[in-house]
Formats: C-alpha cells, structure tokens, sequence
C-alpha cells in the first residue's frame, strides 16, 4: 500500500469520525465534541498492521443497523490498510490470553498519528465474543459508543449493565471500567481527553 493511499484512506475516516462526533446526540459524547472537532492538524505516516481482530469487522456488521452499521461498514472496508495494535502483552500478566488473541484497536486520531494530536485519542476498539476485558482505569476521560454486538460494562462500584449498539457510556478519569462481551463480535468507536493519551492503565 502506497503512502497516499493510505493517508485518503485515513483522512476518509477521520471525517466520518468528526461527522460522527459532531452530530452525535448523547450527553456522553457532548464532552467530547469541542477537542474532537479542534483535534489538530498533523499527519504522521503509520504502516497497516494486521491482527486477526481486524476481520471480526465482516461478522459485526450483522449485529448493527443504522448510523452505527454505516461507521462499522467504513472500517471494514479499510480494514486491510489500518494498523492494528493492542495495549497489552502477555509480559504485562494483566489481561488474559482470551482477550490478547480476539482483541485490537485501530487508532485514527492520537498521540502516535496517524493524525497527531496532544489533545484527543479517537478509532474503533475489536473484541471477539465471551472475552473479558479486566477491571482497569486511567487519567483520561473517556467515552465509548458501542457501534456492534454487545457487552456487560462494569463501572465502579454499579452492577454489570448490558450495553448494545447505539449506546454511548462515559467513563470519568480514574473511574474503574471493564466490560465482558457476549455472544457476538463487538466494537466500540472510543475517545479519549485530557492526560496522557497513550498511558498505560492500571488495574486491580
Ligand atoms: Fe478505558
């Protein structure tokens, strides 16, 4: 894959992401609006990465409809041209061997590009079904919209609730957050704001 190409590729989801963001009507996503919309301006080449989570995006679009199908849909299609990457490894001994084989996050806007920004850490997150994604927390604010499938989100203290397409769940700083998915693919479209935007998560 050429440079070029895959910067149009990257620069096409960015605009869905900010058309997505901007028009989004959930009080969850309304935090978020102004740094997503000011993300910045910088392009930093990043090579495609293939993970096997990449091609959960195929299955998922059977358990999504409407505005989160078409978000699904545009990521599938570039699937091939994205770099994929995880936040943990084994060494880590902090999430399980389900979670690292079925997993994977696809970065768009961040702190290592491939848009660069200081200000907001924005793409989509993979999970196959029955994975459990531990109990863990940062300095970020974050929000997830749930774009496929669904799962059982833990936050702090609350009991585990089901969260299903279309639903947005804000996680404030520090606030202790998991989630184990269902029966089906599952993918989240995340942002994160404020702190560091590549740190990495304490748990327990
Ligand atoms: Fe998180």
């Amino acid at each position: 894959m050429n440079t070029t190409g895959n910067r149009a590729t990257y620069e096409g989801l960015r605009d869905s992401i900010l058309t997505f963001v901007e028009e989004h009507t959930s009080p969850s996503v309304r935090p978020f609006q102004k740094s997503v919309a000011n993300w910045g301006d910088e392009w930093s080449d990043v090579a495609p990465n293939y993970l096997p989570a990449a091609d959960l995006l195929t299955p998922a679009l059977a358990v999504t409809a409407g505005e989160t199908h078409d978000m699904v849909a545009l990521f599938e299609r570039d699937r091939i041209a994205l770099r994929w990457e995880q936040s943990y490894t084994k060494a880590d001994g902090v999430v399980g061997d389900d979670m690292l084989s079925g997993y994977g996050f696809a970065e768009v806007i961040g702190k290592h590009g491939p848009f660069v920004s200081s200000r907001v850490r924005s793409g989509i997150g993979v999970w196959g079904p029955d994975i459990d994604y531990p109990s863990h927390r940062h300095q970020a604010e974050e929000v997830y919209v749930v774009l496929a499938g669904n799962a059982d989100f833990r936050l702090g203290d609350n009991a585990p609730e089901t969260r299903t397409a279309g639903d947005a769940v804000h996680v404030s700083s520090m606030l202790t957050h998991g989630f184990h998915t269902n029966q089906d693919p599952f993918v989240v479209f995340y942002i994160w704001q404020a702190g560091d935007l590549r740190e990495k998560s304490s748990f327990g």
